[in-house]
C-alpha cells in the first residue's frame, strides 16, 4: 500500500505507466473495468473545488465504486479531532482519502496514520493529480517529453512545483519566471518573461493568489501575464495550460484563454481520465 502525494513519488517509468493508462480512459471517455465495485472512497476538501471534486467522483463512479465528499468544517482536521485520529477512523470504513488542505504537513501525518491509499488532492506545495492531467494533455501534442520546453509565468505555487518535479523526471526543459521563487525545486530561474518563454512549447500559468494566500501586491506580476505579445515569442504551435480558475485580466487575457492555443478545458476534462488512472494503480 501507498499514497500519492507527491509527483515526485515516481520514477519515470511509473510515470509514463500511469500516463499510458490515463490514455486508455480516455479513449474510453472514462469508462471501463468496475475495478473499483465494492469499494468506497473519502474526499476531504478544506478548500473550495469544482474540477478536482466532480472529476474524482465521476472517475470514481464510472469504475464501480462509491464516494463519499466531505467538506473540511464537518470533519475539522486537526480542529474537532487529531489529523492521525480522523486518518485511522476512515481507514476502517473506506478503501482511500482523497484530501485537498493547507499544509503539506497535514496530508503527509494523515497518510503516515492511514492503513489505506491517502491521494492528494492539492496542498499549499503540491497538485499532482492536476499535474497528471496536464502531462497527458501535452502528450497528446507533443509526445516526446525529453524535446520540451515548458515555460511557467506567475506566481511560484503548488502547481508549478508538482510540474517542475514532473519536468525533471521526464527530462523536459523547464523554465520559471516570475516575481518570486519561494518554493524552490526544478527548474531555470528566468527573470526576463520573454527570455523564459522563448521557443517554448508549453505554457502554463495559474493564479497570482492560491487559496489560502495572505493578499498581496499584484502589480509586479503584469509582466508575467500570458498575452498575445509574449505568445508571440513562444513556438507558433505552442499549447497554453491553466488548471482553473483563471482570473482573466490578470495571469492571463480573455483573448489568450479563448484562443485555439489554449487546452484548459481538455487539461479540465483530462482530470478524469488521469485520476482513474491513479486509483487504478493505488486501489487495486
Ligand atoms: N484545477 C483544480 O484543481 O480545480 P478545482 O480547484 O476546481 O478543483
Ligand atoms: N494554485 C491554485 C490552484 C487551484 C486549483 C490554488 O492553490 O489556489
Amino acid at each position: 500500500m501507498s499514497h500519492f502525494l507527491d509527483i515526485h513519488s515516481l520514477n519515470k517509468q511509473a510515470l509514463l505507466a500511469l500516463l499510458d493508462q490515463a490514455q486508455q480512459y480516455r479513449s474510453n471517455k472514462g469508462k471501463g473495468e468496475a475495478i473499483l465495485a465494492g469499494k468506497t472512497v473519502a474526499m476531504i476538501f478544506e478548500k473550495p473545488s469544482n474540477r478536482t471534486r466532480v472529476s474524482f467522483e465521476v472517475g470514481i463512479r464510472h469504475l464501480g465504486g462509491e464516494v463519499i465528499s466531505l467538506q473540511g468544517a464537518e470533519v475539522g482536521l486537526g480542529k474537532r479531532e487529531p489529523v492521525k485520529d480522523v486518518a485511522r477512523v476512515l481507514s476502517g470504513y473506506v478503501d482511500a482519502v482523497v484530501i485537498r488542505t493547507f499544509s503539506h504537513d497535514i496530508i503527509q501525518e494523515f497518510a503516515r496514520y492511514a492503513t489505506v491509499p491517502v491521494i492528494n488532492g492539492l496542498t499549499d506545495q503540491s497538485h499532482p493529480c492536476q499535474v497528471l492531467a496536464d502531462l497527458l494533455t501535452i502528450q497528446r501534442y507533443f509526445p516526446d517529453f525529453s524535446q520540451l520546453k515548458i515555460c511557467y509565468l506567475g506566481d511560484e505555487n503548488n502547481v508549478s512545483r508538482s510540474l517542475s518535479e514532473a519536468a525533471q523526471i521526464l527530462g523536459s526543459q523547464m523554465a520559471l519566471s516570475g516575481p518570486s521563487h519561494a518554493l524552490g525545486g526544478y527548474g531555470d530561474r528566468v527573470n526576463d518573461p520573454i527570455a523564459a518563454i522563448k521557443d517554448a512549447h508549453v505554457v502554463v500559468t495559474d493564479t497570482w493568489v492560491s487559496m489560502g494566500d495572505d493578499e498581496k501586491d499584484l502589480s509586479p506580476y503584469y509582466q508575467y501575464q500570458v498575452n498575445q505579445e509574449l505568445m508571440a515569442h513562444a513556438r507558433p504551435d505552442a499549447i497554453i495550460l491553466h488548471c482553473l480558475p483563471a482570473y482573466r485580466g490578470k495571469e492571463i487575457t480573455d483573448e489568450m484563454i479563448e484562443s485555439d492555443q489554449s487546452k484548459v478545458f481538455e487539461e479540465a476534462e483530462n482530470r478524469v481520465y488521469a485520476q482513474q488512472a491513479v486509483l487504478a494503480r493505488y486501489l487495486t
